[in-house]
């Protein structure tokens, strides 16, 4: 089966190895601020582990960044391959990373995203997430507001939250 005919299901969640920076520095291209595969490396071998990605035989198609701390998780990069968006990647991706840190006690999950990101933040409502703060004029290149956003995790909080996961 090819890429364009597989299903969110047929991609595995786990963990990311030193041998994906490069196909997460090619997913990262197009983003304002790209990482380096030597940004990268500087997430692998954590404990907890922060760097995850979707794999489609074999290969790295979407990736995440999210750094616990205590009962608090930020999730600071994540992207899908350009040629995948649409797909319910985005989904599965920010949806396994919960599951899997609250399944650990984390409580809450916090991101920034520019307030023009708009498939951004309508994949990160879809999941639940909800705009406490607005940072006016955070980002350069272009100069945008940052919102801030932020995603209760206690199972309380994860029964009220919508969950149209794939
Ligand atoms: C944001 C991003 C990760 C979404 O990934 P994706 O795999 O395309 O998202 P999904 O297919 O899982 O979409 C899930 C939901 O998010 C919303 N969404 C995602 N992309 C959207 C778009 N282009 N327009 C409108 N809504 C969108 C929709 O509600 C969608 O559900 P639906 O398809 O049933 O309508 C992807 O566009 C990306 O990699 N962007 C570049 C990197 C980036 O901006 N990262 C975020 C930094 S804060």
């Amino acid at each position: 089966m090819n890429a364009a005919s597989e299903t969110a299901n047929e991609f595995i969640f786990g963990p990311a190895l030193a041998s994906d920076a490069e196909a997460l520095v090619s997913i990262d291209a197009g983003s304002p601020q790209p990482w380096t595969a030597r940004a990268f490396m500087g997430e692998l071998g954590t404990e907890p582990p922060s760097l995850f990605v979707l794999r489609s035989q074999g290969r790295a198609v979407a990736f995440v960044v999210a750094r616990r701390q205590g009962p608090e998780m930020d999730i600071v990069n994540l992207a899908v391959a350009p040629a995948l968006r649409r797909r319910g990647l985005g989904l599965k991706l920010l949806l396994s990373v919960i599951d899997r840190a609250a399944s650990s006690g984390v409580e809450t999950a916090f991101l920034e995203v520019r307030e023009g990101n708009l498939e951004a933040r309508a994949l990160y409502q879809a999941v639940g997430f909800r705009e406490f703060q607005r940072r006016s004029g955070f980002y350069r290149d272009p100069v945008e507001d940052a919102l801030l956003l932020r995603l209760g995790m206690s199972p309380i909080d994860r029964l009220k939250a919508p969950r149209n996961a794939c």
